[in-house]
């Protein structure tokens, strides 16, 4: 909610004109899933290949962002709220310069979520829900994460003692547990590709 006595300002340059400029069809392809579900590996893959394919875009992920935008958040309900009411603003700008916006977040909460989608115009936002179970993610434990919390030294960990809210009707659907990074990223642009998002 804007603050009262702060009037919109219409540029005359707007999304319509950037995005034909670059030659594509802005969206925000948000990825969500449990840490360790392999979000970030698949989301870097995919923008090397739409990178490949003149696409222009901009990467946002959990942990980076985590450095800069949101540092000082932390993991409780509200500092996760908090993040993605942040990342679903800069994801808007991003759509709104024309980009393609590609995000990993964990993202456990679907009203969260929904929020993001309630910012974009209709078919802009497409929601990928990466599908690992939470025993392949604790097994994979990339960040040695699951096993601190496990043992209690971090708290409010997702799946753990923290909820995650399942999509239950994402645009995508991508179960990754068995296949390589590659052949899962592969069948998501595919699936965007036949959706139009990219070429
Ligand atoms: S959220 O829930 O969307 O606000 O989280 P996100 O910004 O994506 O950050 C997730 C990464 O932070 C690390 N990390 C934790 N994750 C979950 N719970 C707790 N308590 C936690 N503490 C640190 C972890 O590396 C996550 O990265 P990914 O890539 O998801 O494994």
């Amino acid at each position: 909610m804007a603050p009262s006595n702060i009037l919109w300002h219409k540029s005359t340059v707007d999304k319509q004109h950037r995005s034909a400029k670059l030659g594509q069809k802005p969206s925000v392809i948000w990825l969500t899933g449990l840490s360790g579900s392999g979000k970030s590996t698949i989301a870097n893959l995919l923008e090397k290949r739409l990178y490949e394919a003149d696409h222009a875009t901009y990467l946002l992920d959990g942990d980076n962002v985590r450095h800069g935008l949101c540092g000082d958040l932390g993991f409780n309900d509200k500092a996760r709220v908090e993040n993605i009411r942040r990342i679903s603003e800069v994801s808007k700008l991003f759509v709104d310069a024309g980009l393609i916006a590609l995000t990993a977040f964990i993202s456990p909460f679907k009203a969260d979520r929904n929020y993001c989608r309630s910012l974009l115009a209709n078919g802009e936002f497409v929601e990928v829900f990466v599908d690992t179970p939470i025993e392949v993610c604790e097994k994979r434990d990339p960040k040695g994460l699951y096993q601190k919390a496990r043992s209690g030294e971090i708290k409010h960990f997702t799946g753990i003692d923290s909820a995650y809210e399942a999509p239950q009707s994402p645009e995508i659907h991508l179960h990754y547990k068995d296949e390589t990074a590659q052949q899962t990223t592969q069948r998501l642009y595919l699936a965007l590709q036949e959706k139009g998002y990219v070429k």
